[in-house]
Order: C-alpha cells, then sequence, then structure tokens
C-alpha cells in the first residue's frame, strides 16, 4: 500500500517544524501530501525527494518565510487545515486556497480555536479562501471539540507547540485518529493525555527525527473489503498501519462474520503495524444481521462509511448508519454521493439527514456512476462493480489519484494475479 496519508501530512509538517534534517520514508505518493509539500516549499522549507523518500530540512518552530504567493491545498482538508494550525505562530500573513471541493468545505471549526489563541483568520462565510495572519504570541487555550475531528484537534495541538502555557483539546464527541500525538512523541515533545484531554506546553522545541510511514490501512480497505466478500479469494497486506483508530472496520468486517485477521503486528515509529489476511466467502451465506453504524464508532469509521455500504450490498442484513452528518461535509458530500450511486445500481436506500439504511444482500446492476471527483467514492464504487451483474463505468476516476495513484492497476493485479 501506499504510505499513510494522515501520518505523511503530519510526518512533513513536523519535520519543516523540527530543528534538523528529517528522512521519511514511505512518504504518501498521494495528490493530497504532495499539496502538503509543496505548501511548505512555499513556506520557504526545502526538501530532496526521491521517489517516497523525503528529506525535509526543518527551520524550527518559526522558521517559515512569507510565501509570496497563495497556498494551494488542492482538494486536501487535512493540508488546510494542519497548516493553519502552524501558520497561526507565524507572523506574517498568508491565504490558504484550494480547488472547487476545497472551497465549500467549512474551516470555522478551526478558524474559531486559533483566533481564540490570538491569531485572526478571515473566510468567505467560514469557507476558504482563508487569510490567516499568525502573531508571535500565541495564548495557550483548553478547547473542547465541537465536532469529533482529527484534523480540528491536531490543528490546535500544532498551534499549541509555540503558544505560551498548556494548551489541551477535550474530545468528548468520540476519540479520533491519534497520528499526531503518537508522532509529537515520537520527535520528542511531551504529550500529556489523559481521560478525553490531550495536551501540549508551548513553546516546545524539537529535534528532527527519522519516519517509517506504514502502509495507508484506509487505502488498503477497498482490497480487503472486495477480498472478503469475493469466493476464494485470499489477500496478504504487508506493513500496514494498524492503529486502533483506524481499524475499526477490520473488527467490523469480522463481526458480520468474514475472515479478516491481522498477523506480525509490532511497533515502527510509535505507530503499530503489521499484516492483514483476508479470505473470501459469500457474503449472503452468512446469518441474517441488524447492523446499526452510530455514536462515537462514527469517526473511527468516517473514511470507510461509503465503503461499508457497499459491503452491506452482499450481506444478509438491515444496514443503518446515523450520526455521520459530518459525512456530508467531506471531498463530496458522501451520504448523497453514496445514495445516489447505489440507487443507480439498483439499491433502495433511504436518506437521512445524518445517514441511510438499506437490507441486503442486493443485486447490483451495471450502471455508468459518476465519481463525484471524490477519490473514496470512486474507489468504493468500483468495488461495488465487482459485484454488479455486468460491467460498470466510473466517470472521472483520476480522482483516486487524491489518495491512490495506483488504485486501478493495483486491483487489475491482485485480479488477475487471483
Ligand atoms: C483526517 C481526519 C478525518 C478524515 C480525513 C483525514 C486526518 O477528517 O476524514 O480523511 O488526517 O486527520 P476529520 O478530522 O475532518 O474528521
Amino acid at each position: 500500500m501506499p504510505g499513510d496519508k494522515s501520518i505523511s501530512h503530519r510526518a512533513a509538517i513536523l519535520a519543516a517544524i523540527a530543528n534538523g534534517s528529517s528522512r521519511l520514508v514511505n512518504y504518501s505518493t498521494s495528490e493530497d501530501c504532495a499539496s502538503t509539500l509543496s505548501c511548505l516549499r512555499q513556506l520557504g522549507i526545502t526538501y530532496e525527494r526521491v521517489e517516497n523518500e523525503i528529506q525535509v530540512n526543518g527551520e524550527g518552530l518559526r522558521g517559515f518565510k512569507q510565501p509570496t504567493s497563495e497556498l494551494n491545498c488542492g482538494n486536501s482538508g487535512t493540508t488546510m487545515r494542519l497548516l493553519l494550525g502552524v501558520l497561526a505562530a507565524q507572523p506574517f500573513e498568508s491565504i490558504l486556497t484550494g480547488d472547487a471541493s476545497l472551497l465549500s468545505r467549512p474551516m470555522t471549526r478551526v478558524a474559531r480555536p486559533l483566533e481564540l489563541m490570538g491569531a485572526s483568520v478571515s473566510s468567505k462565510d467560514g469557507r476558504p479562501p482563508l487569510g490567516m495572519s499568525g502573531t508571535s504570541d500565541l495564548k495557550a487555550i483548553s478547547y473542547k471539540l465541537p465536532v469529533a475531528s482529527a484534523q480540528v484537534k491536531s490543528c490546535v495541538l500544532l498551534a499549541g507547540l509555540s503558544a505560551h502555557g498548556r494548551t489541551e483539546v477535550i474530545e468528548s464527541l468520540g476519540s479520533t485518529r491519534d497520528h499526531t500525538e503518537r508522532l509529537l512523541a515520537w520527535f520528542g515533545v511531551p504529550v500529556t493525555q489523559s481521560n478525553e484531554s490531550i495536551g501540549v506546553a508551548g513553546p516546545v522545541e524539537f529535534d528532527s527525527n527519522e519516519v517509517k510511514i506504514p502502509g495507508d490501512v484506509s487505502s488498503a480497505a477497498f482490497f480487503i473489503a472486495a477480498a472478503a466478500l469475493l469466493p476464494g479469494s485470499e489477500l496478504v497486506v504487508t506493513n500496514v498501519g494498524l492503529n486502533p483508530t483506524r481499524i475499526h472496520f477490520l473488527s467490523l468486517l469480522r463481526s458480520f462474520g468474514l475472515d479478516v485477521a491481522r498477523n506480525n503486528v509490532r511497533e515502527v515509529c510509535n505507530e503499530p503495524m503489521g499484516e492483514i489476511v483476508v479470505r473470501g466467502i459469500r457474503g449472503d451465506s452468512l446469518p441474517h444481521q441488524d447492523i446499526q453504524l452510530t455514536g462515537e464508532a462514527i469517526s473511527q469509521l468516517i473514511d470507510e462509511l461509503p465503503l461499508l455500504a457497499v459491503v452491506a450490498t452482499q450481506l444478509d442484513c438491515r444496514f443503518e448508519i446515523r450520526d455521520a452528518r459530518e459525512l456530508r461535509y467531506k471531498e463530496s458530500d458522501r451520504i448523497k454521493t453514496t445514495v445516489s450511486n447505489l440507487r443507480l445500481m439498483g439499491a433502495e436506500v433511504e436518506e437521512y439527514d445524518d445517514g441511510l439504511t438499506l437490507t441486503g444482500p442486493i443485486k447490483l446492476h451495471p450502471a455508468r456512476l459518476p465519481s463525484f471527483g471524490d477519490h473514496r467514492i470512486a474507489m468504493a464504487f468500483a468495488v461495488a462493480a465487482l459485484f454488479a451483474t455486468g460491467e460498470c463505468e466510473i466517470d472521472d476516476s483520476d480522482c483516486v489519484g487524491i489518495s491512490f495513484p495506483n488504485f486501478f492497476q493495483m486491483l487489475n493485479r491482485v485480479i488477475v494475479a487471483g
């Protein structure tokens, strides 16, 4: 699998504000992570990239230079939200923009805490382009997250590195992926954690380090789901990230009765990594089940929910997603786009403001499916297409490059090899 996208963004940003030069191994090949690197370059950070290995020359906490043009974050919400945290501490103005999808995504969630810390952020009704006016005098805050979001948590913690005093984020709506906390600790920054609170005491300078990035389990998810439901499949995903905040999806597949196991788990650079082994069976041979994905589980399944809806079409089940309104604010409105593509394939799906329901098993019809420019929708429906009764076409499928440029080549390879 390509290197983990979430960890790669964080590794590049932390390496840029470390003192000294950090080697990042297996950096994500995604367009999103390239956006992070190009923004860092505009901010005066130098790096050398040889394939997926990058040497980033860190300039310390306040070493960025004022960019001479807008910072283009492309399609990447993580680039924009995490960089804002670091830019809040740089005493200059910058403008952050992105593609049409990113320009429609909510940013008040990061602007508000940064303003409480003393930065000033302008926006277009809470959306990008954003004007960030940073300060070298950031105040520490205690901030209760109004949405369960790892991006917001990370943004505040990154700003907290330069603030005076202990900045604390409280995750009362459910815990989210913890790569920022783990990577900060890997770079030697003390991170305090108790119950729902995560804190850093600033200002805290830190030194460079080498980061070996595990394979992306969210990219692997598409192959795992397909293999688990195609009888006779055998799939081994090696060197993949197994962070507990990212693999709820795997436990769910197991709880459905699918054959998905973990092997050879070890810690690398403070992140668990190992193997995932999958054997395929017919999903509709399993007993009927009532599957409800709600509440705190949602934040740990957020990127896999469209795929799980596809999986449900192959099971004998009543399947429900609720409490997932956040899905509407992703690269596309993923409730709407999932429902609409499932319907194009002949599924009866009910849409709610915060989720959907369907009853499986469903015979999926061949269809021409829009990707809505959303990489995870394109890949989830490539999996759906494997179960359809005829050929499907996915429009604008190049958008998979946002997280996984070789997705279709790899899909062809594993299927032909099987
Ligand atoms: C991410 C966090 C999640 C996720 C996104 C990557 C991250 O977004 O959907 O793909 O790397 O922190 P939210 O924090 O907005 O839920």
